[in-house]
């Protein structure tokens, strides 16, 4: 997947490692212990891994009238890295509430959501249909939360901000270029083959097509897209031949979601502001199955925190048989990008192993299994 870690932090002296734990609400309460099952059984792939539980999501707003604890961002400054589960905000406006993860977002300065899909092949030695990165800009765009109702004549209007800036574009649009570069794309052969010598001249020529494509609407807002068009175009001008190799394409958004649903291997990295970047990777978890299986981290330049793509599932909820893998893969994305590629591809193959034998699956798959029933799947495997 990657080679090139976002952030660093794996050397030989550390001898722990200190993880903020954030269910939240709905399966997050589920889907979260599970992963941190898995960290647990990998061993010195990692340090030693110390959890820190912590609080946030729509029950503790209920309960205490705040949706993110203090106690909560101070804790996690301590923490080395994060797991967040998923938070049940509600669809109407109620006062004094607003989503911690939004929120924690923008506190710990996670400007970036970068969201893989990946389809498990039937046969390992095949490749995967779908094998993508969304990298989601996650600080501004509507997310910003400048809403207001202003009654008029004709009755009430709903006004929105839309924040778009050229800081927030650049920095999202190299961490798309980084990302590609750290893709080396296999190359994937019949097993027949003799594989060591075509396999690297292939490789040559498959490194040329690492690609960053922007997702953006800017025939129609050309102020808003069109600043985050240009200045991710700027990217590599800038980086002095850094990113010669990878290939700068764009996709006006409703065209990219046709295209996605149709020919998704055209796609390598897609960077979009952030709602696209939302839509968009729910839309291209459809294409592999289930969201239960898609992950993600939210990551800046000083932390890492992993989270599934997916919310709380109120409709499954407390029935365990939530899909504990998007959780399971999340933590392995973020020890990933921590630099602790051992462990992580570990998980990502007891995980792949899973899936592809079938045996094992939650109803979102089609099987009948219980979330305990797939974790207990995958440490076997591990
Ligand atoms: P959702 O992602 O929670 O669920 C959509 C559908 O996918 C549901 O049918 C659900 O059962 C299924 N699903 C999701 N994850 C699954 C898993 N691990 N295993 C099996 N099935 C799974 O989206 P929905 O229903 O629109 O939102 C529910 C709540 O979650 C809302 O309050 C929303 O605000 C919140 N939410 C929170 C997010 C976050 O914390 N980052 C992201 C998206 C939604
Ligand atoms: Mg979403």
């Amino acid at each position: 997947m990657f080679r090139t870690p976002i952030r660093r932090m794996a050397t030989a002296a550390r001898q722990s490692l200190k993880i903020g734990l954030i269910p939240a609400d709905g399966i997050g309460k589920e889907v979260i212990p599970a992963a941190r099952r898995v960290l647990e059984a990998i061993g010195s792939d990692i340090p030693k891994p110390e959890f820190v539980p912590l609080l946030a999501g729509w029950e503790v707003f209920v309960r205490s009238g705040t949706a993110l604890p203090e106690e909560t961002v101070e804790a996690l400054r301590e923490c080395d890295g994060a797991l967040f589960g998923a938070v049940s905000s509600p669809s109407r406006r109620v006062t004094g509430y607003s989503s911690p993860i939004v929120a924690l977002r923008k506190e710990l300065d996670l400007y970036a959501n970068v969201r893989p899909v990946i389809s498990v092949a039937a046969n390992p030695e095949e490749k995967p249909a779908v094998d993508l990165v969304v990298v989601r800009e996650n600080t501004e765009c509507l997310y910003v939360k400048q809403e207001q109702l202003v009654p008029t004549e004709n009755g009430k209007e709903a006004r929105a901000t839309r924040l778009i800036t050229e800081r927030a574009s650049r920095r999202i649009g190299k961490m798309a270029f980084e990302i590609a570069l750290g893709r080396p794309r296999k190359v994937w052969l019949p097993s027949s083959l003799p594989r060591i010598i075509v396999v690297e001249i292939l490789n040559l020529f498959a490194r040329k097509i690492q690609q960053v494509t922007i997702i953006h609407k800017s025939n129609v807002l050309s102020v808003t897209d069109g600043l985050f068009r240009e200045t991710i175009r700027q990217v590599p001008a800038d980086a002095n031949g850094r990113y010669d190799s990878v290939k700068l394409e764009e996709q006006i958004v409703d065209s990219a979601v046709y295209r996605l649903f149709r020919e998704p291997q055209i796609y390598d990295v897609m960077v979009a502001p952030n709602l696209y970047g939302d839509i968009i990777s729910d839309a291209a978890a459809a294409l592999v199955g289930s969201l239960g299986l898609v992950p993600s981290v939210n990551a800046g330049d000083k932390f890492i925190m992993g989270e599934p793509v997916h919310g709380s599932a109120p409709d499954i909820e407390g029935k365990g048989i939530a899909n504990p893998i998007a959780a399971i893969r999340s933590a392995a994305l973020m020890i990933r990008h921590m630099g602790y590629t051992n462990g992580a591809d570990r998980i990502d193959r007891a995980v792949d192993q899973v899936v592809r034998e079938g045996q094992v699956l939650t109803p979102d798959l089609g099987g009948k299994s219980s979330t305990d029933d797939v974790l207990n799947a995958v440490l076997k495997k591990l």
